[in-house]
């Protein structure tokens, strides 16, 4: 937005801000956050969010760094989208507190500086994609030549500038999630929030949408991204929570989160129960068919270990894949149960 504070007023000391309501002891920060001295991007402490009897969102408290792409997961109804309107000041919290950029949610210079894509984002299809942009850029009063500077700016970003004339209804799924996030970022905002940006979208489509995000990241923007889609969320977010019925049942970086874990399956023959037993004892026991036996290990200097047990306790080893665990193991293994229990 125009006249929004520099780019360094989000990475004041956190001891600068004198801001009790979420002092530097609540524990919301990724490690070596705070100790860095660096203002979270969004951070928030308890939040809660209800609908009659119906907790939506319970006790939510994170922190996201400036400039990383943080993936927020979950299955339907986990309360996903209910978190991002908070933050963005779109609803009231039933409780707690939430800042960003170093301000309580709800502060109008804060939203000067937000982007948003919503989940279900409806387009005035009659009009052609610069009115639509137009339109949108004059909600955030940008004069008129800053104005036709950035819709071509965002056009480009998302490479649609040859379609500028083109009516949105004549438009690809994939165009309209393109043209949708070319309007979240017209003000240059330094926090996009993205809810479901590529779940309509072919594989071609996704990628185009993960390229755009890497290229936010570049410039050193901070994105929320809201996605049931697993591995896209794997090949492009820094920092992970996964929500489950409105609480956290994981949050952390994606690297620690997955770490070195590996599945290996072994084929074994001549598979004793003494075998078994020894297998199970000295690994994670995942599952065992006949002679296929799958382990979990932590580490991956442990797998040539495997191969040495089965053969030293007179199994024949007729195959060992060893494969690392996904963003999508570690979902399955934390949220139980499926979608909208
Ligand atoms: N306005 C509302 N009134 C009542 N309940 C609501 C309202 N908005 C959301 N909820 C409920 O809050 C819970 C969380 O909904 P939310 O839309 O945040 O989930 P989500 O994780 O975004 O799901 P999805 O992946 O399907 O988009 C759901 O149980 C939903 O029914
Ligand atoms: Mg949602």
């Amino acid at each position: 937005m125009e006249g929004r504070p520099a780019a360094t007023d989000s990475t004041r000391a956190v001891g600068a801000r004198g801001d009790a309501a979420m002092g530097a002891g609540d524990g919301a920060a990724p490690p070596g956050l705070r100790a860095t001295g660096v203002t979270p991007a969004i951070e928030s402490l308890n939040l809660r969010k209800t609908y009659g009897q119906h907790v939506a969102v319970s006790g939510l408290t994170l922190a996201i760094a400036p400039g990383e792409i943080f993936g927020f997961l979950g299955p339907n109804g986990a309360g996903k989208s209910t978190v991002v309107k908070m933050l963005l000041g779109l609803i009231f919290p039933s409780g707690g507190t939430a800042r960003l950029l170093g301000r309580p949610i709800g502060d109008a210079g804060v939203k000067a500086r937000l982007g948003f894509l919503p989940e279900h984002f409806r387009f005035h299809e009659w009009l052609q994609a610069g009115e639509f942009l137009e339109f949108h850029a004059s909600l955030y009063r940008m004069p008129g030549p800053r104005r036709r500077q950035r819709i071509g700016e965002v056009l480009e970003l998302v490479g649609l500038t040859s379609r500028v004339k083109d009516r949105l209804h004549t438009f690809s799924k994939g165009m309209l999630q393109r043209i949708g996030i070319a309007q979240a970022l017209l003000n240059d905002p330094e926090i996009v929030f993205l809810d479901e940006p590529t779940s309509a979208l072919d594989p071609l489509g996704r990628r185009e949408v993960r390229d755009l995000i890497r290229k936010l990241k570049a410039q050193g923007k901070t994105v929320f991204l809201n996605s049931h889609l697993l591995s896209e969320v794997e090949m492009v977010c820094d920092r992970v929570a996964i929500l489950d019925r409105g609480r956290v049942v994981r949050q952390g970086l994606l690297r620690d989160l997955l770490g070195e874990s590996h599945e290996v399956e072994l084929q074994i023959g001549n598979m004793t129960p003494e075998l078994r037993q020894e297998l199970a004892g000295r690994y994670r026991l995942l599952r065992a068919d006949g002679v296929a036996v799958t382990l979990g290990v932590t580490c991956r200097d442990e797998i040539p270990g495997i191969a040495e047990a089965v053969i030293r306790g007179g199994g024949r080893l007729y195959g060992l894949t060893a494969r690392r665990f996904s963003l999508e193991d570690l979902f399955v293994a934390v949220v139980e149960g499926g979608s909208e229990r």
